[in-house]
């Protein structure tokens, strides 16, 4: 794919020309606001976040979600949905639940933590290893009926696009059908994106199907009362609003705690405060962590509604307009283009904010480093890397450029 750099200004802006008049102006890249976001820096082959990384300087932070909790939710709500209505799902009668488990990405923590909880909750594994566990659990449903749970396959969805690939999804979803036929009741995924890949291959049968983010195409299949059957929300706009939030109140002359508390516990310099969900301030690892909530039938059409937050009303009072670099991993991915992306965009007016956006292709880092750039006529970067044990190197981008 080829490398996008892409503004959301009415202006065609490239990253070479932009300038920033003032406020920051002077101050070196290295201590201008740092935000990871939805990819944690971690360390290498661990889901251990890095501290060092993120103790880079005292304005850098990661702004996204509770990746355990938000994996535990999923299990919680499959296992409450298999208790309710295991007979039904029992395909081929042979009282065992068999299910098939699609991988985002075995490298980021979000996956392996959906991986975890959900194996955790089903009784199949503990671990987010993408070779299919070889424990068995049991549900007793509602009906006071023990079912065998299995597993009976799962893999990284990959390609040459990068991780968490609905298209592969899809084919091998297809090879599964082939392998497994009506031993397969349920459908797990680390994604929506994922999920829908693999809806697509039912063929009219309906499979339970249960992925994670909320997005607005997966929102109306569960209206559509087929086979998918609920979600996580991990809240976006509670997200984009922490990075926002964050970047506010250092424009605003905050430091300290006051930084990561107000627009969150206490009403920011301009009156906002995110009101949508809870946000978690985890100071070990600096990070800023909204809370998840379960997505079904019951709710889909109000998170469908995709109401702004009720608590960001206001509009800044500062005149000077903020540039901010903004990075994506890859511009195919359907969370972050689908949800995160047009949220960010939804809120920019009341923080007086002028974004440049990086895209990636899924899978080289330097497809966005090369265009990490011109680094000083920026007020703030906000990153979101291909790699996630990739931190260091943008913050030695932005060491150079200081
Ligand atoms: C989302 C995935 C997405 C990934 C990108 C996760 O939090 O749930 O859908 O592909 O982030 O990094």
């Amino acid at each position: 794919m080829k490398k996008k750099l892409v503004s959301i200004a009415a202006l065609a802006l490239v990253a070479g020309v932009v300038t920033s008049c003032g406020g920051t102006s002077g101050t070196p890249s290295n201590e201008k606001p740092l935000i990871f976001y939805n990819r944690q820096p971690l360390k290498a082959g661990t889901s251990d976040v890095d501290t060092s990384v993120m103790n880079w300087s005292d304005l850098t932070f990661y702004g996204g979600f509770d990746a355990v909790a938000g994996g535990e939710t999923q299990g919680q709500m499959i296992v409450d949905y298999i208790k309710e209505h295991a007979a039904e799902m029992d395909r081929n009668g042979d009282g065992t639940i068999g299910y098939v488990l699609a991988i985002g990405q075995n490298s980021h923590n979000d996956s392996m933590a959906r991986t975890i909880g959900v194996r955790t909750a089903l009784g199949t594994g503990t671990t987010a290893d993408d070779t299919t566990a070889t424990g068995t659990g049991s549900i007793t449903a509602n009906d006071g009926v023990t079912y065998t749970i299995k597993e009976l396959a799962t893999q990284e969805m990959r390609d040459a696009a990068g991780p968490w690939s609905q298209t592969v999804a899809a084919s091998t979803m297809a090879g599964w059908i082939n392998q497994y036929g009506d031993q397969i009741d349920l459908v797990v995924s680390n994604n929506d994106g994922m999920a829908e890949g693999m809806i697509g291959q039912y063929g009219g049968a309906v499979i339970p199907t249960f992925g994670y983010d909320a997005n607005a195409s997966t929102l109306e299949l569960i209206l559509q009362g087929g086979s998918m059957k609920g979600t996580i929300s991990q809240n976006h706009h509670a997200q984009v609003l922490t990075v926002l939030e964050v970047l506010r109140n250092y424009f605003d002359g905050a430091t300290g705690a006051d930084l990561y508390t107000k627009g969150f516990t206490t009403p920011d310099a301009s009156g906002n405060q995110i009101k949508s969900a809870s946000v978690a301030y985890d100071s070990t690892t600096k990070a800023l962590l909204a809370e998840n909530g379960i997505v079904t039938i019951d709710n889909a059409q109000s998170v469908l509604n995709d109401e702004a937050d009720p608590g960001i009303v206001n509009t800044t009072s500062d005149t000077e307009t903020r540039q901010i670099l903004w990075t994506v991993y890859s511009a195919t991915d359907n969370f972050l283009n689908q949800s995160y992306v047009p949220t960010v965009q939804r809120y920019l007016k009341y923080y007086n904010f002028e974004v440049t956006w990086v895209y990636g292709d899924g899978t080289a880092e330097s497809s966005i480093t090369n265009n990490f750039v011109n680094l000083e006529n920026y007020d703030a970067y906000v990153v979101n890397m291909v790699e996630t044990t990739s931190g260091a190197l943008y913050q030695d981008l932005l060491d150079q450029a200081s």
